[in-house]
């Protein structure tokens, strides 16, 4: 499919973020956790690609976000961005790679920078954030925030009922999402938030905010890449739009597969030497 929208085949920076936001150009972000994802992506024009904890759902089948290690995620992301031309590499740092003290923190980030081609990192939290991203940023690595619904604190908060929808929740969002630019993050996830709020929080902040849930207001939108296509089915928010059916499209074809090799018609002779 050709698109329509024009875009610079420059490497997107911090600073391409930046304009998109104040040029009011909607910022396209997705979860790659391999090469072949991650390639196609860019060369469709992705401007941000996040190599996320999403990875121990969606890749490894855990529950939850919390068990994937910072090794596991340093190998994904290596994948990821040996072959990502364009678009902006970010990395999650996981559940216990950042919370216990800042020079752990940055000794994270550290490895990922290091240890992979990606261009930044991601962390969970507002406030409670603030001095992490302040060390982290401090010290020349470009890092997100994200705040909203934080799946890495899933298990306290006892589910994924949307953030931020009593008039305390909305106000200690806005407080952490100043905290965060205040302390050097240079854009914002909102995940399951109002869209009402989405917007108070992009319109109060320099920096772009990218949505997942939280409404068409945000500077740009991310979604997990497994579930637009339609892959992971195994629970389906009603922020998530689908763009393919690959599941069903996978099952048709290992179920064609099982049935010609059963069959004897596959290999036929134009398939064999
Ligand atoms: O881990 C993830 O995939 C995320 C989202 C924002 C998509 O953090």
């Amino acid at each position: 499919m050709s698109s329509e929208i024009q875009q610079s085949p420059k490497r997107v920076t911090t600073r391409t973020i930046q304009e998109m936001k104040e040029a009011g150009h909607p910022i396209a972000c997705l979860t790659a956790y391999d090469f072949l994802t991650a390639r196609l992506l860019d060369e469709a024009g992705v401007d941000l690609l996040l190599v996320g904890d999403s990875v121990s759902n969606v890749f490894q089948g855990n529950p939850t976000t919390l068990p994937v290690t910072l090794d596991e995620m340093i190998y994904h992301t290596k994948a990821v961005s040996r072959v990502v031309k364009r678009a902006m590499v970010i990395t999650d740092l996981p559940f216990m790679s950042y919370q216990v003290t800042t020079e752990e923190a940055f000794r994270s980030a550290g490895r990922v920078m290091k240890e992979t081609l990606a261009h930044g990192v991601k962390v969970e939290g507002g406030r409670r954030a603030a001095k992490v991203v302040e060390k982290i940023s401090g010290e020349g690595i470009p890092i997100i925030g994200h705040i909203g619904l934080m799946p890495q604190s899933i298990l306290k908060f006892g589910g994924y009922r949307p953030r931020g929808t009593t008039d305390d929740e909305a106000d200690e969002l806005l407080q952490d999402a100043a905290a965060l630019q205040e302390a050097g993050a240079f854009a914002i996830v909102l995940e399951k938030i109002p869209a009402t709020l989405g917007k108070r929080i992009t319109d109060s902040v320099d920096i772009p905010t990218i949505g997942i849930g939280a409404g068409p207001h945000c500077s740009g939108q991310i979604l997990v890449t497994h579930d637009m296509l339609g892959l992971f089915e195994d629970f389906r928010p009603r922020f998530v739009r689908r763009y393919a059916s690959l599941a069903d499209d996978m099952d048709r074809a290992f179920r064609q597969y099982i049935h010609d090799v059963k069959m004897g018609t596959f290999p036929n002779e134009s398939e064999s030497y």
